[in-house]
């Protein structure tokens, strides 16, 4: 299968690309290496995959839509998984325009791509965040979701939405996943994680907002590319059940489904810290802080759709995870950077 990933040189769009090239598949990447993050570890994720024989790299942005008109012209993917974007909360309170540009203006050209290369399954990252002002746990797919906190969570949320028009004009197959805080090797330095590692090794305090109390369900990288690859194999089919008197949120009589993809086990961010203190053997000293604008106390995922419909079942305990990432820090990562 020829398969176009965006993000490619990012977290989740790297570890991604690596897997369907060992599958055997042909893969097409684009990113565009912002510096929103150490471009150097960018190159070094893709450096795992460049050279594979079935892989092309595209350097080009989302937001130029000739650059990515003329690559779908060139390579006509069958399958589309869009992992590029601007990710992170924080940052789209300092600069919100970024996240229009490239989650709202780069989603636009990737739909009207797919849509005129007769796509057969766009999959594009959705997120956690979407929940918003949700309380009720865990977030299922069948609620709700219009009161976002950010502008982040509003451009993914306007994903969704953009997508089930092109689904339901087009019958451009579509399916969103809306991500839980994924962790794990080649992660990302703006990320909780990373933050923490850093500053405990160097001795510097670490920040716990929500004063340590609230819950993730954070989600190790291989569980969530094992569940994107899942997705990826099978196009978003039309719900014949649904009914516009009493519309499900989470499909349509378009081909349009969107799924959460989490652990489905939250953890406290103290628990988490206790992971990472076993992992590297030195304890944190940590500044207990209130909640972040834009920022949601607990994140818990329904999966029960994903299990029943694709038999997902993420494996990694977060324990195990944390583990996996300090060996891959302290190994690989730093290392690199020295
Ligand atoms: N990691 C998580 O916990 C998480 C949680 C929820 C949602 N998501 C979403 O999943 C997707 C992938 O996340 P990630 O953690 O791999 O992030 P990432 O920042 O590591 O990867 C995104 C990649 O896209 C590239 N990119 C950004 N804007 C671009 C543009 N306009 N044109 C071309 N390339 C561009 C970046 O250079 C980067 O390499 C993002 O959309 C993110 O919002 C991630």
């Amino acid at each position: 299968m020829k398969v176009l990933v965006t993000g490619a040189a990012g977290f989740i769009g790297s570890a991604l690309a690596l897997r369907l090239l060992e599958r055997g598949d042909t893969v097409i990447g684009i990113d565009n290496h912002n510096d929103y993050y150490d471009p150097a570890l960018k190159d070094a994720r893709l450096a795992r995959h460049s050279h594979h024989p079935h892989y092309t790299h595209m350097r080009i942005d989302l937001a130029d839509r000739s650059a990515i008109f003329d690559c779908f012209s060139t390579h006509k993917p069958q399958r589309v998984i869009n992992m590029a974007g601007q990710a992170g909360v924080r940052y789209s309170i300092e600069n919100p325009l970024a996240y229009i540009d490239s989650n709202i203006l780069g989603f636009a050209h990737i739909l009207e791509a797919c849509r005129h290369h007769e796509v057969e399954h766009l999959v594009y990252a959705s997120s956690s965040s979407v929940y918003g002002a949700n309380t009720r746990m865990p977030f299922s797919v069948h609620d709700n979701v219009d009161h976002p906190l950010s502008i982040y969570a509003a451009t993914k949320k306007s994903n969704e939405l953009m997508a089930h028009s092109y689904s339901h004009l087009f019958k451009l197959p579509t399916t969103g996943l809306r991500f839980f805080t994924v962790y794990g090797p080649w992660g990302r330095p703006d990320m909780a994680l990373f933050k923490f590692t850093k500053a405990i090794l160097a001795g510097e305090n670490i920040q716990a907002f929500n004063y340590g109390k609230h819950r993730r369900d954070f989600t190790y990288i291989d569980d969530i590319v094992e569940g994107v690859i899942r997705v990826i194999d099978q196009p978003a089919q039309p719900n014949s059940d649904w009914t516009g008197d009493a519309p499900d949120a989470s499909s349509s009589l378009a081909p349009w489904r969107i799924y959460n993809i989490g652990n489905h086990q939250p953890v406290e961010l103290m628990d988490y810290i206790d992971a990472l203190e076993s992992a590297l053997n030195k304890k944190a000293n940590v500044d207990f802080l209130p909640l972040q604008p834009g920022d949601v106390p607990d994140t818990y995922a329904d999966v029960s759709d994903l299990v029943a419909q694709f038999d997902y079942h993420p494996t990694t305990p977060v324990k195990q995870g944390i583990a996996q990432y300090v060996e891959w820090y302290l190994d690989h990562y730093l290392p690199q950077k020295a």
